[in-house]
């Protein structure tokens, strides 16, 4: 059950751009974490109505697929990742050092809801290794020493 509620209203306009049945799951699925950055309990429950798809499918679909998320993320999203030309300039000590800075639970996601942390695969800046994506911003060439401040623990950072 959601914490708060959950305005439905933008699902309809979501939900008019497919056909309204079970091969549209996905794609409505992503527009739907898009939108809400998460998949809403209710917001599942209206899907899986609409495309005349039962929950347990819808929710056995939003489970399975690591891009779709059941819980609403912290405020800053931080991608780290670990794709192999980041790996091997140093991706890892990047992500151990966050970790150790931020202390999220197992999920990445910190007790205050600020930040969630997630590893990711290649996210096709290859070049830039390593990467550090935070809400939606790349940045390239992130050391573990700098990373407290791309993420916006120290002074100059972006996430604040
Ligand atoms: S491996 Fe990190 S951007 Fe490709």
């Amino acid at each position: 059950m959601d914490p708060v509620a959950v305005d439905l209203a933008p699902l309809d306009g979501i939900l008019a751009r497919y056909p309204a049945e079970e091969s549209s799951l996905i794609q409505v699925l992503q527009d739907v974490q898009r939108h809400y950055r998460y998949l809403p309990r209710p917001a599942l429950e209206r899907v899986a109505k609409a495309l005349g798809v039962p929950l347990a499918r819808v929710c056995s679909v939003a489970t399975f697929y690591k891009a779709f998320s059941l819980v609403p993320p912290g405020e800053h999203v931080v991608h780290v990742c670990m794709g192999t030309a980041c790996h091997i300039r140093g991706a890892p000590q990047v992500l151990d050092e966050l970790w150790r800075r931020i202390a999220p639970d197992a999920n990445g996601d910190t007790a205050d809801r600020r930040f969630t942390i997630k590893a990711v695969n290649c996210v096709g800046a290859c070049a830039a290794a390593p990467v550090v994506i935070v809400d939606g911003r790349y940045h390239g060439g992130v050391q573990a020493t700098k990373v407290a401040k791309v993420v916006g623990l120290e002074e100059g950072g972006r996430a604040s």
